[in-house]
């Protein structure tokens, strides 16, 4: 039987991808037939569908208990409507939104279903809010062959029952289900659950779906009740205060939800809650007040808050509509603008008015609409590919101000995944535009030549990484000097060469705090250089920002002056094992690890997660060894494991797996970031062709805001730019913009000290890898960690399996 662990183990279902390019094009048609008036010549020629009426239908709860969910649906059409409709206006039609109520009742669906069907001008369905409710209107919809475009149904049948005419622009239970359970084992730390749902097709699924993960993974099931009550919980309370589980998930609604929740804590159970996206709108604030405050959800939709790309949609509802836009309104705006896309694109090859048939073919064929809460593309069911989960937490003053805990993009069930890298975000104010701002600020201060150092490997088998880092921050400091011309401050660059050695980094990390003018350093590769060169730093209140260090004690040891760009290995060592567990199934593994505090540290973290879940681990060894593995390979070979894996770097797993390929070792081979440059596949050829690995840093191919850096590193250096060398113009981006900004605050130069906290302060901010802000600690608030494949013959081909974005462990 298969055991999850970890917060991300969803990824494994399938990987993600982001559709990328633009909607389908739809052009005013040129109309064919028509022709104008003889005696007008200059009048266009009429459209060929002037007068007809095109009509999208809604269904969603207009009244009852789930109205406000169903009218933001109904709203978030008419938005759509009234703003995307252009393309079937100049086609000549009038279009209209035809909005139904259906009670959130799955008999109303159906009867309105009928209704629907019967208009002629209905060409598409928003809808619905509820899953029951859709799986009852489905057959109708299927019998006219009339699409249906879901902001919000999640149960898995909505696209798996065979229906061919259902779409969703959300993800599904059946994922949700289980980044719930992973939440709550791996983030609450509950160990028993009661499990409570509304009998319905959505409620009931995904409480089950959260079950049968609960019930694989060890944690205990005290109970699994279905209930229709809407007001007093009492008799399901009674035998859960009895059983007292750590967590209390609800399956359903927040209409039942909040007085469920509220009931609870009345009574005094102290239970934590946890529910899915029927958690996700204000109402359950109002009906539950502080009794869910801070609890967590998971949702598929999420408040508008977390779509960048939706803020116009949701100015532009609050205005028509005078309240706030809600979970699913701004979906519903995309699924009535892919309605409108693929109507459009029906009736402009149809010269005329479509068949719903013909509009439905359409549909099937959409790839990458781009619309405000992601982009979308259909796989042949209907799921979108990939579809967006989140874990959010409740504020009960401000839904929109929920904490977004974890945001994961993956692919339905069943599919494949895709290379295509994902739209870079476009929340963040870019850092080079803070930068530029501030240099607009400090130019009466003076500042004159101010230096960040960089510490990596300039020497010794890691310089290919190493002097990417050097160059990268290079290029960073050079690229922002040209930015700042005016500024009355100059950048320049130490670079240091810390040979991958703790000694030596520690011996630089000395002479660079007695150089008063530098003011932050960018390193180090590795972390156990880092970690020995951080008192020195600490000692002398310098910033560090690491362009590659992902052990945890970078940013939890204390030192206080340590930030980093990059994910951590507790997350990688378990992303790992989950992806050689669940994807490339295999049972055992043999550990070999580089001694070091990296290579060790994120091995460990493999070993427990594998430990956890049942993988067996035939063992576990470190090694300083650089160019003859026979002492290790001789025992590898006889344990005859699934797989190796390799903590560490490149120069030791080059060799490593070449060498256990060469005498007849058929293990599949996996590693961490450290596998992560065009030398391995030097060193080990064919070896590690296919083989996959971890990252955190991954090809600058993988950042689309990143080609321009790509492009002047070529230009710069006459070499591609490595992994690693992004992250390091970045780091160097964020000293700069530290530096600037604790001028300004003092209004002269500033004091390390000073700008060790201007950096923690800073906010979040658009890289050319991604958008950062540090906490506390100096981890980023979110942290992108990839799976790749190795391509030996060009490593921006590598392919990307999954990329998961995370914060760190608290
Ligand atoms: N991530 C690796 C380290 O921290 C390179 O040493």
């Amino acid at each position: 039987m298969k055991r999850v662990s970890l917060l991300v183990l969803i990824a494994l279902l399938g990987a993600l991808i982001a559709a990328c390019g633009g909607a389908p094009a739809v052009q005013p048609t040129a109309a064919p037939g028509a022709t104008a008036a003889p005696e007008q010549p200059t009048t266009p020629p009429a459209p060929p569908s002037a007068g007809a009426t095109i009509k999208i239908a809604s269904q969603s709860p207009l009244s009852g208990p789930q109205a406000a969910l169903g009218t933001g649906i109904r709203n978030g059409a008419q938005l759509a409507i009234e703003q995307l409709a252009q393309p079937l206006i100049d086609l000549g039609f009038t279009v209209e939104l035809a909005p139904f109520d259906d009670q959130a009742r799955a008999e109303v669906g159906s009867a309105n279903a009928k209704n629907i069907v019967s208009d002629p001008e209905i060409m598409c369905v928003v809808g619905h809010l509820n899953s029951g409710v859709a799986l009852a209107s489905l057959p109708d919809y299927q019998n006219a062959s009339l699409a249906m475009v879901s902001p919000a149904n999640t149960n898995p049948n909505i696209t798996e029952g065979g229906y061919g005419v259902a779409f969703r622009v959300v993800g599904r239970d059946d994922v949700q289900g289980i980044v719930g359970e992973q939440f709550a084992r791996e983030e609450l730390e509950v160990e028993s659950v009661y499990i409570i749902h509304d009998t319905t097709a959505y409620g009931q699924g995904v409480a089950e779906f959260f079950r049968l993960a609960a019930e694989e993974n060890g944690m205990e099931v005290l109970g699994f009740e279905g209930t229709e009550e809407q007001s007093d919980f009492s008799a399901i309370l009674t035998p859960i205060q009895a059983a007292n589980p750590d967590l209390i998930y609800f399956g359903g609604l927040y209409p039942q939800a909040g007085p469920l929740f509220r009931q609870a804590r009345d009574r005094g159970i102290a239970a934590q809650f946890l529910g899915p996206d029927g958690m996700d709108s204000p109402e359950l604030a109002t009906l539950a007040g502080d009794a869910v405050d801070g609890m967590h959800y998971t949702s598929v939709a999420a408040p508008v808050s977390q779509f960048p790309n939706a803020a116009q949609f949701a100015t532009d509802y609050q205005a028509q509509f005078n309240g706030t836009a809600t979970p699913f309104s701004a979906q519903a705006y995309d699924a009535a603008g892919i309605c409108i896309t693929g109507i459009a694109a029906a009736a402009e090859a149809a010269g005329g008015v479509p068949t719903r048939a013909q509009v439905l073919e359409e549909l099937k064929g959409l790839a990458g609409y781009e619309g405000i809460t992601g982009d979308y593309t259909f796989n042949e069911n209907g799921d979108p590919n990939p579809a967006t989960y989140f874990v959010l937490q409740a504020n009960v003053a401000d839904w929109n101000a929920n904490a977004l805990i974890t945001r994961l993009e993956i692919a339905p069930p069943g599919s494949e995944s895709t290379t295509t890298p994902p739209p870079a975000a476009t929340e963040a104010e870019p850092l080079v535009d803070l930068i530029a701002a501030l240099g607009a600020e400090v130019v009466d201060l003076n500042l004159g030549t101010i230096k960040l150092a960089s510490q990596s490997p300039l020497s010794g088998p890691q310089a290919a990484l190493g002097t990417g880092i050097r160059n990268g921050a290079e290029l960073s400091v050079e690229q922002l000097n040209e930015l700042l011309a005016d500024a009355g401050v100059t950048f320049e660059l130490a670079p240091f060469d810390d040979q991958a050695r703790a000694e030596v980094g520690s011996a630089n990390a000395k002479n660079i705090v007695s150089d008063p003018d530098i003011m932050c350093v960018v390193g180090h590769l590795n972390s156990g250089v880092a970690l020995a060169s951080l008192p020195d730093y600490q000692n002398a209140s310098l910033a560090m920002v690491s362009p590659a260090n992902t052990n945890p004690n970078i940013t939890e040891g204390g030192y206080g002056v340590a930030f980093r760009v990059v994910g951590r290995d507790d997350v990688q060592g378990i992303v790992g094992e989950q992806f050689a567990r669940e994807e490339l199934e295999v049972e055992s593994v043999y550990i070999i690890h580089d001694t070091t505090a990296y290579g060790q540290g994120v091995a460990e973290f493999f070993r427990l997660a594998a430990e956890e879940n049942g993988m067996e681990v035939l063992g576990f060894e470190g090694t300083e060894e650089q160019s003859d593995f026979s002492a290790i390979l001789t025992p590898i070979q006889a344990a005859n494991p699934d797989l190796i894996y390799f903590g560490g770097l490149y120069p030791q797993a080059g060799p490593l797996f070449r060498q256990a390929r060469d005498r007849g070792i058929a293990a599949q081979f996996l590693g961490p970031d450290g596998m992560d440059s065009p030398e391995l596949a030097t060193l080990a050829g064919d070896a590690v062709d296919g083989m996959h690995y971890t990252s955190v840093a991954a090809p600058v191919s993988q950042f689309p805001n990143a080609a321009q850096f790509a492009t002047d590193y070529q230009a710069q250096f006459n070499a591609a730019a490595t992994p690693f060398s992004a992250q390091a113009y970045d780091s160097a981006a964020f000293c700069v913009a530290g530096i600037l900004q604790a001028a300004v605050d003092a209004a002269a130069a500033p004091t390390r000290a000073q700008v060790v906290d201007a950096i923690r302060g800073l906010p979040t901010l658009g890289g050319i890898t991604g958008d950062y802000k540090f906490n506390e600690n100096g981890d980023p608030e979110v942290a992108t960690y990839f799976v790749l494949q190795a391509n030996i013959v060009d490593w921006n081909e590598n392919l990307l399996i999954t990329r998961l974005d995370i914060a760190p462990p608290q």
